[in-house]
């Protein structure tokens, strides 16, 4: 069942969504060259919980999600748990922050290139971003779903990039994951309708070989079958009156 949201809600959403944003601000800053992801992870957990939120991820699922962050390098594609592993030069880190404050949870990621990166996988990480664009651009009332994900996809794919399906965009807000899924890949026209006050988080999974995934042994790091790098790049929204607005920003 979707439940949408009051502009009340949307405000409190955006607050919780400007925090995540300045988290991930922050932690641009210090993924560098030879920093442990777990320092990203404490980094993240101090900040949210000095604003008097909570991570949304910490304890989330089954097995609990044991860290306030997602931290993803190279082929692993969503959900990479941080630890010990030192970020090195020429890889690409995928950052998911979600947080939650007074009840509300916002919910946004991002690839980060760690130092210098090859210029095919710049364009992977753009490619991701522009494809998370063309999906916020189909956001408005009258629009199904299926026009955000067929958009998402359309994009990624004229690149030749594989567009994960195992794992969705969502709706947030009362909830980390809400109704309605919201997939990278599908068919104009289809799904449920968009309408005011529908929130949700678009976040495009796109590998640079192909679209298969599998998950690790730790129950939780989606990785690429081929192998490949993937990207990542997510906002939470609103659709509003006045067309999407993008509530996960400073
Ligand atoms: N943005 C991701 C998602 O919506 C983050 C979830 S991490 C989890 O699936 F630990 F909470 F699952
Ligand atoms: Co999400």
């Amino acid at each position: 069942m979707i439940r949408l949201k009051s502009k009340d809600d949307i405000l409190r959403i955006r607050k919780a969504g400007r925090l995540v944003a300045e988290v991930l601000a922050a932690l641009r800053e210090k993924a560098r060259p030879g920093v442990e992801t777990i320092e990203l992870d404490r980094l993240a957990h101090s900040m949210i919980v000095r604003a008097g939120a909570v991570p949304s991820f910490l304890g989330y699922g089954n097995p609990p999600y044991p860290a306030a962050i997602c931290t993803s390098i190279d082929d692993e594609v969503v959900h990479g748990i941080p630890g010990h592993r030192r970020l090195v030069e020429g890889s690409l880190l995928s950052v998911d922050v979600g947080a939650c404050l007074d009840g509300f949870h916002a919910d946004a990621a991002r690839t980060f290139a760690i130092g210098k990166v090859s210029p095919a996988a710049e364009q992977l990480i753009r490619v991701t971003e522009e494809s998370f664009w063309k999906g916020f651009a189909a956001a408005i009332t009258g629009n199904r779903i299926g026009d955000v994900s067929n958009a998402v996809q359309a994009h990624a794919e004229s690149f030749g990039y594989g567009v994960v399906r195992q794992l969705t965009g969502h709706g947030v807000g009362y909830q980390l994951h809400e109704d309605p899924d919201v997939p990278n890949f599908g068919s104009r026209g289809r799904g449920p309708r968009i309408e005011h006050g529908l929130v949700i988080a678009v976040e495009p999974m796109i590998n640079a070989g192909g679209a298969d995934v599998e998950i690790l042994d730790d129950e939780w790091t989606i990785v690429t079958r081929d192998g490949s790098p993937s990207s990542h790049f997510e906002h939470t929204l609103a659709v509003t009156e006045d067309g999407p607005v993008v509530l996960t920003v400073e």
